[in-house]
C-alpha cells in the first residue's frame, strides 16, 4: 500500500525514547573543546535550566566552547552544542560553570531527512504548545534532544519534611565529577523547591526500567505533594542514615545534601554533596535519549532495549 510507504515520511521520528540502560551508560562520551583544549565531560555536564537551555559543568572551558557527543564504539560525531558562558557558581571552595546554548546540530539522520524531521518536529511543539506556559521554543527543544545523545537515567526524587512528603521523577541530574557535586534542576513552580530549599535534603532512589509506568504516573500527579508514603503503588523502605522512604526495589540509594542553589531562569538548580551511597542490586536502570538517536543505534544494529 502506498500509505506504508509515505506514512514514515510524513511522521517526525519521537523526541524521546524511553530506554533500558545498566548504568552509568557508557555508549556515549562527551568533551568539551576550547582554545585547542579538550576534557571528557560525560561525567561532568548537565542541564541546568530549560529557558534558557543551560549547561553546567565543573570544567571552566572559556567563553565559547563546544560540547561534543561521540558513540564511544566509533568515535563517530554524533552531534554538538555551541556554548557561551553565563555564569560561574561558588560552593565550598570549588565553582561550576553555567553555559548557555547559543546552537546546536546532530548527524544521527542524513541530509535531508535530518532537516525534514526537524521541521515536522518543530511543528508539532507549536502546535502542543500548553496553555499554561509559554513552553521551550522549537529551536531549543532541538538542542535539548542533542544534550540527550548521552542517555540521561531517571530517578525518583523522595522530600520528607514534618508537614510535607513529596516523591517525583527527574532526569536533569548527575554528577559534576571534577568538583564532586551532584547536581538537580528542577522547575522553580514544582511544590516541593521551598521545601528542598529549607531542609537541604533529598534522597534519590534509581529507578528500575520496569517501572516506566509508575514513574511516569507519579510525574503526572506534580501540583501537589504526596498525601501519604502509604498512597505510592509501590512499596518504600527508609534510606539509610536519614530514613526518608525512597523506592524498596531502586538498583541505588543515594542521600543527598544539598549546599547550593540558585535560580537558572525557568528551574532551581540546586548543588549537592552524596552524603550515603547504597548500591543494591545490578539491572537496568529508566533512561531517556533522543528518538533521532535510537534511529541511528537501530540503523547501526545497536539500539537501546526500548521500553514499553
Ligand atoms: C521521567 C520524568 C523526568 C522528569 N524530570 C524532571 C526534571 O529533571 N526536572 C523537573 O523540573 N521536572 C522533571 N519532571 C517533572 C517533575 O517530575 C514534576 O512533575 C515537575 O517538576 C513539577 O513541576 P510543575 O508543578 O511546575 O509542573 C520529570 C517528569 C518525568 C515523567
Amino acid at each position: 500500500m502506498w500509505k506504508d510507504w509515505i506514512r514514515p515520511l510524513l511522521r517526525p521520528s519521537p523526541q524521546w525514547s524511553v530506554v533500558a540502560v545498566a548504568p552509568p551508560q557508557r555508549a556515549v562520551s562527551a568533551s568539551l573543546r576550547w582554545d585547542g583544549r579538550s576534557a571528557d565531560v560525560t561525567a561532568d555536564h548537565t542541564v541546568a535550566s530549560l529557558r534558557p537551555l543551560a549547561i553546567a559543568t565543573s570544567v571552566d572551558a572559556g567563553r565559547v566552547p563546544v560540547l561534543e557527543y561521540h558513540d564511544a564504539a566509533t568515535g563517530k560525531l554524533l552531534g554538538g552544542l555551541q556554548l557561551e558562558k553565563m555564569a560561574s557558581i561558588a560552593a565550598t571552595q570549588t565553582s561550576v560553570v553555567l553555559y548557555r546554548v547559543a546552537a546546536g546540530g546532530h548527524r544521527c539522520l542524513g541530509w535531508p531527512q535530518r532537516s525534514w524531521n526537524a521541521w515536522l518536529q518543530n511543528r508539532a511543539i507549536r502546535k502542543n504548545r500548553s496553555p499554561h506556559g509559554p513552553g521551550i521554543e522549537p529551536a531549543a527543544a532541538q538542542q535539548l534532544m542533542i544534550a540527550y545523545l548521552c542517555p540521561r537515567p531517571v530517578v525518583l526524587v523522595s522530600v520528607a519534611a514534618p508537614a510535607h512528603c513529596n516523591i517525583f521523577p527527574m532526569d536533569l541530574i548527575g554528577p559534576l565529577e571534577r568538583s564532586g557535586f551532584f547536581s538537580l534542576a528542577l522547575r522553580s513552580t514544582n511544590v516541593s523547591v521551598p521545601v528542598i530549599r529549607e531542609l537541604r535534603r533529598v534522597v534519590l532512589s534509581s529507578v528500575p526500567a520496569a517501572m516506566k509506568a509508575a514513574v511516569y504516573r507519579l510525574g503526572e500527579q506534580h501540583t501537589h505533594p504526596l498525601s501519604g508514603w502509604n498512597a505510592l503503588p509501590f512499596p518504600v523502605r527508609p534510606s539509610r542514615r536519614w530514613g526518608i522512604p525512597a523506592v524498596a526495589a531502586a538498583l541505588r540509594i543515594r542521600e543527598l545534601a544539598i549546599v547550593a542553589d540558585r535560580e537558572v531562569g525557568s528551574h532551581t538548580f540546586f548543588l549537592g554533596r552524596i552524603d550515603c551511597d547504597e548500591d543494591l542490586a545490578g539491572g537496568v536502570q529508566l533512561h531517556h535519549t533522543a528518538g533521532f538517536h535510537q534511529a541511528y543505534r537501530r540503523r547501526q544494529g545497536t539500539p537501546f532495549a526500548e521500553v514499553a
